[in-house]
Parts: structure tokens; C-alpha cells; sequence
């Protein structure tokens, strides 16, 4: 099995260009089911689970091809099964944002239930009762959610929790519901305003995404488009806490400084030098890391998905700081790992306190989900001697050629068999 070597400590410096957001091109694929013509996706990450939903769509009769930088993705037209079977669901939780649009496409949709995960028990309890709300009959029986509607009907649901995955499956299901669809208590995130760039692009009628209210107009059907897909905020933000982290000097072209506003704001707090312009963000290391501490909120508040990374950061700060997650129950599973190289980190529920300075030795650590592991590597960045992450699969599901961009910011970072 692949894990990662790396030599520490070291200093990033440099320029990334910013790659494209996992977590708005996963329901971007997934709404490709609505389109009755090809539609044309560029700037899809080069990551693992992309791979995944891709053949979950080939599997449910959309065909995709490599075109240039581009992915073109057609209907087959053939009589394709609507059920998304556990063995494709169970490798990645997000194949549960195929429900909508094939409800929504083909009247019926069967998907393996996504079972719990390192983070949490994480729920599709909304999604459901959003569907029903638009007139969806739901039923699970034997580890998979059964649904059947002749035709989704528009009504006003609102989510009793901001949730991403449910406000995008409603999202695309309401686009070819009869009527209109009013959802409030809507989650915020950027990747659900490019989800709704690229149903507005297939003929969709869809007002105030990124707001807690969205109103969709439904259409009897949706054609072809091309769309590329926005930056990562969640890779850039690592790469950006990296350079704080290393005393470093890092800048990452392509990016979009709205969608980091909280991380940019907390750097600028602890004392790291932070530069942006329209498409560029740049941070440097100023001095001494000061402690300021987080909590995790739904856009546009503090990304739970860069709290793992932020908390290795405030190992690094002169004094004590609070992380607070209030989005996953179960997020601190990269805290013994980091307390395994030298971290002083002490947890009471859902709030660690880290106090630091620290100084970090090299080992052997253990990635146990996506962002747990970005965390490991940025300790290893800082860490004396070697470290090396085992189960790098989790890496792989969301950055793209991590080992190459850290070895083109100065770090000595290998991967090995
Ligand atoms: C998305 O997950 C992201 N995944 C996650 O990123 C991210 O951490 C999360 O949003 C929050 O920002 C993708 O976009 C593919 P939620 P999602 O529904 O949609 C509860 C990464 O590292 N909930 O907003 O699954 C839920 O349990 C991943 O890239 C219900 O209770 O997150 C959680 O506590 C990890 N019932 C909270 O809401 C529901 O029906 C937020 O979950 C749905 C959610």
C-alpha cells in the first residue's frame, strides 16, 4: 500500500496554480443525469473520487470521454438500471447526490444507503424528506433507499439544518419538478452556486443560490452545456496554511479569495502576511504565530473541512487555542496521531485546546480520512526528521499530485510502495 515519505522540517515557497473544486464537480457529474444532450465539464480534478462518480454514471447510462483538458458526458439512450449498487456507494458517501436527478430524470431511483464514516453518522435524513416534499414515495429496505414518483411535483421545504449534499439533491430535482419549488434554510457553499451556474447552463430556472432561500422553476426538460468547474477552496486553503506553517512565502494563481474568507481572515489574525487580487492569493510567514482559535460553521463560516489542517497550524502558535467542531460529530480522529509526534492537544467533546509552541518528531502516522491526512502531511512539514502517512488512499480521494505541488514549493516529499 502507497503512503508518503516526508522530510522535515521545510520551508514552502512558491506559486500553485489552483486546481478544480472536488466537491463542486462530484453533483455538477451527478446533474449530468438531467441532461437529455452532452454537456462538456473542464477543469475536473484529477482525483480519485471523480473516477468513482464517473463510473457510477457509466453505470446508470451516461457515457463519458476525455477530450483535451475536458470531459465530454452523453446520455447512452439505452435502457440503463436507476440503481446506484453498494459497491460503487459504499467507496464514496457522495453517490448519494445521484438520487435526485435520477428520480427526477427516470421517475425511479434506487441507491445504496451511504453508511456511517470516520467523521460521523452523517445522515441522508433531509434529503428524504425534501424528496417527499416534492411528491417522492421513499422506502428503505434492505440497505438501500427505494424512491418512485411519476412526476416530482414543486412545493416549499425547508431543511431544519443547513445541509451541502441535500440542498444540491433538491436542487436537482426541483428542475424538472411541475411548478415551482421554494427551499429555505439552504447551506451557502460556493460549490452549490457553480452546481446551480451549470443547471442554469442546461435551461434550468433557478434564483438565489448561495443564499437561505433558493426558488427553482421547473422544466419539462434540460438540454447540453459546457462549464468549468470552480477552484478548490479546500486545496488552496492547505497549501495557504502550509506556508504559515513552514515560515514560508506561497501563492496560489486561479483561485477565488471570496470562497477562503474565513481562513484569510484568521491567518491575517495570527499574524501570517496575506496578499489577494481578483484570481491570487499570496501568504506569507511575518513572525511569531499567534493562538486564535476556530469554530466550524456552514459556509460562510469556518470550513470544517480545513479545521484538521488549521489545528496543526496552532501546534506551531506562542500560547493556547481552541478548535470547536459543531458541523461532524467525530472530526478530531487526527488528534492522536499528532499527540504520537509531539503535539499538546487535549479534547472535551466537540472542542480540543492545542497549546504550543510544539515541537514535532518525525514517525509513522495513520490517515484515517480525507482532511485528517492533509493535517498529517503539514505535520510532517514541520516535524524533525521523517514522517510517513500510511493509507494515502484517503489523500488521493481529494488532492490532486499533493507529493509533486509540495516538491515544486521546496518540500522533500515522496511517495512510497
Ligand atoms: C459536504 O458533505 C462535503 N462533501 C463535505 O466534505 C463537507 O465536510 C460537508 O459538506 C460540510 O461542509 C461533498 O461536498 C461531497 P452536510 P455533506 O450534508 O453534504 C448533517 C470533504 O472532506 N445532516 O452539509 O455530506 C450531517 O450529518 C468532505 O471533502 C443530517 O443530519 O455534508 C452533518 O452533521 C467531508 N441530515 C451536517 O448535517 C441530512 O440529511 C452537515 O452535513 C444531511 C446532513
Amino acid at each position: 500500500m502507497q503512503k508518503l515519505l516526508i522530510r522535515g522540517p521545510a520551508r514552502l515557497s512558491g506559486t500553485l496554480v489552483a486546481g478544480g473544486a472536488k466537491n463542486a464537480a462530484l453533483p455538477i457529474l451527478a446533474a449530468a443525469l438531467l441532461a437529455d444532450e452532452e454537456v462538456e465539464l473542464s477543469n475536473l480534478p484529477q482525483v480519485q473520487d471523480i473516477r468513482t462518480m464517473l463510473k457510477l454514471l457509466a453505470h446508470l447510462g451516461v457515457e463519458s470521454e476525455r477530450r483535451g483538458d475536458a470531459v465530454i458526458l452523453r446520455p447512452t439512450g439505452k435502457a440503463n438500471p436507476d440503481v446506484a449498487p453498494y459497491e460503487l456507494v459504499k467507496t464514496m458517501r457522495a453517490s448519494v447526490l445521484v438520487l435526485g436527478p435520477l428520480l427526477a430524470r427516470r421517475g425511479h431511483a434506487r441507491v445504496s444507503l451511504p453508511g456511517g464514516c470516520a467523521i460521523g453518522v452523517r445522515p441522508i435524513d433531509l434529503h428524504l424528506a425534501g424528496l417527499e416534499a416534492l411528491g417522492a414515495e421513499v422506502e428503505i429496505e434492505h440497505g438501500y433507499v427505494e424512491t418512485r414518483a411519476r412526476q416530482l411535483t414543486g412545493a416549499r421545504f425547508h431543511f431544519a439544518k443547513p445541509t451541502v449534499g441535500g440542498t444540491e439533491n433538491l436542487l436537482m430535482a426541483a428542475c424538472l419538478a411541475r411548478g415551482t419549488t421554494v427551499l429555505s434554510g439552504c447551506a451557502r457553499e460556493p460549490e452549490i452556486v457553480d452546481l446551480a451556474r451549470f443547471l442554469q447552463a442546461l435551461g434550468a430556472e433557478i434564483d438565489g443560490a448561495g443564499e437561505d432561500t433558493i426558488t427553482i422553476e421547473g422544466r419539462d426538460r434540460l438540454g447540453g452545456a459546457r462549464h468549468r468547474v470552480i477552484s478548490d477552496r479546500i486545496q488552496d486553503g492547505t497549501y495557504l496554511i502550509g506556508a504559515a506553517l513552514t515560515r514560508g512565502d506561497v501563492t496560489v494563481e486561479g483561485s477565488r479569495p471570496a470562497d477562503l474568507a474565513p481562513l484569510l481572515e484568521k491567518l491575517d489574525e495570527i499574524g501570517a502576511e496575506v496578499e489577494t487580487s481578483q484570481q491570487r492569493i499570496r501568504v506569507r510567514h511575518r513572525g511569531p504565530l499567534k493562538p486564535r482559535g476556530v469554530v466550524t460553521e456552514p459556509f460562510p463560516g469556518f470550513p470544517t473541512d480545513l479545521q484538521a489542517q488549521y489545528m496543526t497550524l496552532m501546534t506551531q502558535a506562542e500560547g493556547s487555542s481552541i478548535v470547536s467542531e459543531t458541523v461532524f460529530e467525530n472530526r478530531f480522529q487526527h488528534v492522536p496521531e499528532l499527540l504520537r509526534m509531539g503535539a499538546d492537544i487535549s479534547i472535551d467533546g466537540t472542542y480540543a485546546r492545542i497549546h504550543g509552541p510544539s515541537a514535532l518528531s518525525g514517525t509513522s502516522v495513520m490517515a484515517t480520512d480525507l482532511r485528517a491526512s492533509a493535517c498529517l502531511v503539514l505535520a510532517g512539514l514541520v516535524a524533525d526528521g521523517e514522517t510517513v502517512v500510511h493509507r494515502i488512499y484517503h489523500l488521493d480521494r481529494g488532492y490532486e499530485r499533493m507529493e509533486s505541488k509540495l516538491q515544486k514549493l521546496g518540500a522533500r516529499v515522496e511517495r512510497i510502495d
